[in-house]
């Protein structure tokens, strides 16, 4: 039987890259917001299963996850950026960081360990550069990443039965990045920034690391070779 991979945030951007590279050897749960946020990638994957909840209402997705009776792989991949200095950030920007990048998935991890156990699974958290280091501007959204950090390091620990990796992608060519770029008053250049398919590539080869190495950290920089303009 091929194993099954829930990957959240699968519409489009990171995700959706993650599901291509995962197609051919998993069965697919597809997560989005909204079940129009899947048309695109289970009209491209049909295969696929869509698996639409708002990772924000706790309920829903208690709902959502009771139906998932068995699960080799779940990649935490939704996430939501939002900048500002501090001086700038209210409550609110720092709650909301904090709900959609550490107690979203950690709230659903908790919910989908009986079937994670059960399998020996393989919990991917997708993390950022900003998870390592903070810089100006940034202090909501790295705090979270942060804290992601920490919850993999704690989960990786109480649950020798799973695997646990976190994933530092530097910037990625998505809408997130689109808006980032937008915020910082900045051209939008996608050479300068790692391609979604480079990092779920990276993605993929974790989740197929055999079973006797645990990777547990990954750290992926935009690159190019002296000359060109990659954003290091
Ligand atoms: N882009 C970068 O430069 C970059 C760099 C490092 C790390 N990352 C991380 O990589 C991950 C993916 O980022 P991306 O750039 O692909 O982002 P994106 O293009 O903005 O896509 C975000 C995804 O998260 C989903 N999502 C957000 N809030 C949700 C919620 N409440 N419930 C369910 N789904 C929700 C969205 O679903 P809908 O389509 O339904 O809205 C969408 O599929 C994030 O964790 C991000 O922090 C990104």
């Amino acid at each position: 039987m091929r194993p099954t991979a829930l990957i959240t945030g699968a519409g489009r951007g990171l995700g959706a890259a993650i599901a291509r590279a995962l197609a051919p050897t998993h069965d697919l749960l597809v997560g989005g917001r909204r079940p129009e946020s899947l048309d695109a990638i289970v009209e491209e994957i049909p295969e696929a299963t869509p698996w639409p909840v708002d990772l924000l209402d706790h309920d829903a997705v208690a709902v959502a996850a009771e139906g998932i009776e068995r699960l080799d792989v779940l990649v935490h991949n939704a996430g939501l950026a939002e900048l500002g200095t501090v001086a700038e950030s209210p409550a609110g920007r720092w709650r909301l960081m904090m709900e959609a990048n550490v107690v979203a998935v950690a709230e659903l991890t908790r919910l989908l360990l009986p079937v994670l156990r059960a399998s020996n699974g393989h919990v991917v958290l997708i993390n950022s550069g900003a998870g390592i280091r903070a810089n100006p501007g940034w202090g909501a959204y790295a705090a979270s990443k942060f804290a992601l950090r920490a919850f993999g390091d704690a989960l990786r620990l109480e649950e020798p039965s799973l695997r646990v990796t976190s994933v530092h992608p530097g910037r990625i060519d998505t809408d997130m990045q689109r808006a980032i770029v937008a915020t910082e008053g900045r051209e939008y250049d996608p050479t300068r920034f790692l391609k979604p398919e480079t990092v779920a590539r990276a993605v993929q080869q974790t989740i197929l690391t055999p079973a006797d190495a645990h990777p547990t950290e990954i750290v992926l920089r935009p690159w190019s070779p002296p000359g060109g303009n990659s954003e290091r």
